[in-house]
């Protein structure tokens, strides 16, 4: 039988990884956060010294290399070659790196051909860039939206919180900005899918945000358990 999948897209700020953890906790499915995995092949063209430019070596690396997600007392870890890579690779010099590394073609292909590999064996919440348009395009979409102001509180406040020093005003410059550089790249870029179901979260708490999705994505089963009869 297929597995079920949930895709959750949407800009910056929006709440897509805390809603994407907490609907999979919920649901009891896996949590299968992609740009992690690009996070972890780029630590490993790091350690092994490789240039981050280089498409063919990448290449190489990717089709070696084992990424695997375990769920550990509650905590999503995500494993390089069986060595456990949560912590390390939300490290600077893997941020600094990780889009290039994400940017080649034959880079895509190998780790899209491993997420939909874990599609097969899971049900799964699974968020990134291109989850709800080329690498799970059955699955039930939601597209997570608000407002850029609210969208920058909320990242202002998270940065606050582990003591990072900004201000509201450059939260809304920041954001506006990564919005303009999603929406207009060339692989990939930050689009509305059209079978998505769009919420708007700039009133919703983060419970109510997650219990929303949860009722919709239920609703969509039900209802295609009935057209199946
Ligand atoms: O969401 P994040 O910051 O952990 O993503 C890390 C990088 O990987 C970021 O540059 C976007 C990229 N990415 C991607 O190109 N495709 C995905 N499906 C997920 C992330």
């Amino acid at each position: 039988m297929g597995k079920k999948v949930i895709a959750i897209d949407g800009p910056a700020g929006a709440g897509k990884s805390t809603t994407a953890k907490l609907v999979a906790r919920k649901l009891g499915f896996l949590y299968l956060d992609t740009g992690a995995m690009y996070r972890a092949l780029t630590l490993k063209a790091l350690e092994c010294g490789l240039d981050v430019n280089d498409e063919k070596e990448l290449k190489k690396l990717a089709q070696k290399s084992v990424i695997s997600f375990e769920n550990k007392n509650g905590q999503n870890r995500i494993r390089l070659d069986g060595r456990d890579v949560t912590e390390r690779i939300r490290e600077p010099d893997v941020d600094r790196n990780v889009s290039y590394v994400s940017m080649h073609k034959g880079v895509r292909a190998i780790l899209v051909a491993m997420q939909k590999r874990i599609g097969e064996e899971n049900d799964l919440v699974a968020e990134g860039r291109d989850t709800t348009t080329v690498v799970f395009p059955h699955a039930f979409k939601i597209y997570l939206d608000a407002d850029l102001t609210e969208r920058a509180k909320r990242r202002f406040l998270e940065l606050k919180e582990k003591g990072i020093k900004t201000t509201l005003e450059e939260q809304i410059k920041e954001i506006s900005k990564r919005d303009k550089l999603d929406r207009e790249r060339e692989a990939s870029p930050l689009l509305q899918d059209k079978d998505a179901v769009v919420l708007d979260t700039t009133h919703l708490t983060i419970e109510q945000q997650v219990d929303r999705v949860i009722q919709l994505f239920l609703e969509k089963v039900k209802s295609s358990d009935l057209k199946g009869r």
